[in-house]
């Protein structure tokens, strides 16, 4: 049996997400390595995960000392075979499939140890189709994290029909003992637990605004005032990244074939026309 402790995890990717496990990975004493496809990619991946630092002493809920302490443990690189050491892997790239497919195809060479951990941190995308790209699918595993990271508290663990119990056992040890998120198991079906039930919500906010129903404000104030979330589902949507939410639906609607997972027109177009949510500037409200 492996060892069960973790100390050097690897991140593939440094947008929202990524940035965003990096940042509680790091805060929780581990060592992290991220990887970023590109030089650029890698300094905006870095100036995000200091930027939540930042805010993190300016909330009050870290010192100086820790923030120090946090961004000395974590490395950036554009080379995966620099992850050989690690062992676990959080995947946390754009959703798609075959570009996640190719990462984990090359993560399977380049992560030496056999008992280490290849994760993803997928919305949707079934963790067995990224196991097959691996010469040992007993070694993946989903490991969902929600947005923002570091504040909500839910991990979601997929494992498949073919994770070994070890690895399952081992994920859930560094998300409740390390991390501190609280866990809980999903089957292997598109969009886990949360995405089946959420993605529905955001669609049908969707629909109403495009059918005249009512207003972006108003369905966002009805469920903020009527139903006390945190946010409506259309600023949700922004936060999540409009691209996102299609690629979830998208691939919830492939595996399921229900017209609640299709995506609307609405959101169609938003899309071609970039306008992604918060990460660009402009989504259903405007951020300058
Ligand atoms: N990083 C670190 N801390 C953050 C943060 C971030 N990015 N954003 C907010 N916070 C902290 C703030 O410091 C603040 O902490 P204190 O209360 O201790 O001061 C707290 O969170 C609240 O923040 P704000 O006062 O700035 O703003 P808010 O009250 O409007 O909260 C929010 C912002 C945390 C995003 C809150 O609106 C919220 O929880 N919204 C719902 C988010 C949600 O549903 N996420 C799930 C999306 S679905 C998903 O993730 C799965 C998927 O596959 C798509
Ligand atoms: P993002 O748009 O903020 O970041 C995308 C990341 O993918 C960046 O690191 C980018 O450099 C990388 N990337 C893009 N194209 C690539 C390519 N061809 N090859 C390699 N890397 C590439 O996205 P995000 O919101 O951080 O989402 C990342 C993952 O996390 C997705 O699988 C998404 O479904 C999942 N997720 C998102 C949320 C959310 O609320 N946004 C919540 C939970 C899980």
């Amino acid at each position: 049996m492996a060892s069960d402790k973790i100390s050097r995890v690897g991140i593939v990717g440094a947008g929202q997400m990524g940035a965003g496990i990096a940042e509680v990975c790091a805060r929780a004493d581990v060592d992290v390595l991220v990887h970023e496809s590109s030089r650029d990619l890698v300094t905006a991946g870095r100036a995000r995960i200091l930027r939540s630092l930042d805010r993190g002493v300016s909330s009050g809920k870290l010192t100086e000392r820790e923030r120090e302490q946090a961004s000395c443990r974590l490395r950036f690189t554009s080379d995966l075979d620099d992850f050989a050491d690690r062992q676990l892997v959080v995947e946390a790239i754009v959703e798609d499939e075959d570009v996640k497919i190719d990462v984990f195809r090359a993560l399977d060479k380049a992560v030496v140890d056999p008992d280490a951990i290849l994760a993803s941190n997928t919305s949707s995308i079934p963790i067995m189709k990224l196991g097959m790209a691996t010469e040992n699918a007993g070694r993946v595993i989903g490991m969902h994290f929600f947005n923002p990271v570091p504040v909500l508290p839910l991990v979601e663990l997929i494992t498949t029909l073919a994770t070994s119990e070890d690895v399952s056992r081992r994920a859930e040890s560094f998300a409740y003992d390390v991390l501190g998120k609280q866990v809980i198991r999903s089957a292997d079906r598109s969009g886990f637990v949360v995405n089946a039930l959420l993605v529905p919500y955001l669609l049908s906010a969707m629909r109403m605004v495009e059918s005249g129903f009512a207003t972006v404000d108003d369905i966002d104030k009805a469920m903020v005032l009527g139903c006390a979330h945190p946010m409506g589902p259309l600023k949700l949507t922004d936060l999540v990244g409009l691209d996102t939410v299609k690629a979830i639906a998208d691939k919830m609607y492939e595996e399921f074939k229900e017209p609640l997972y299709s995506p609307p027109p609405l959101l169609l177009r938003m899309v071609e026309a970039g306008r992604l949510g918060k990460k660009a500037g402009r989504g259903f409200y405007r951020y300058d």
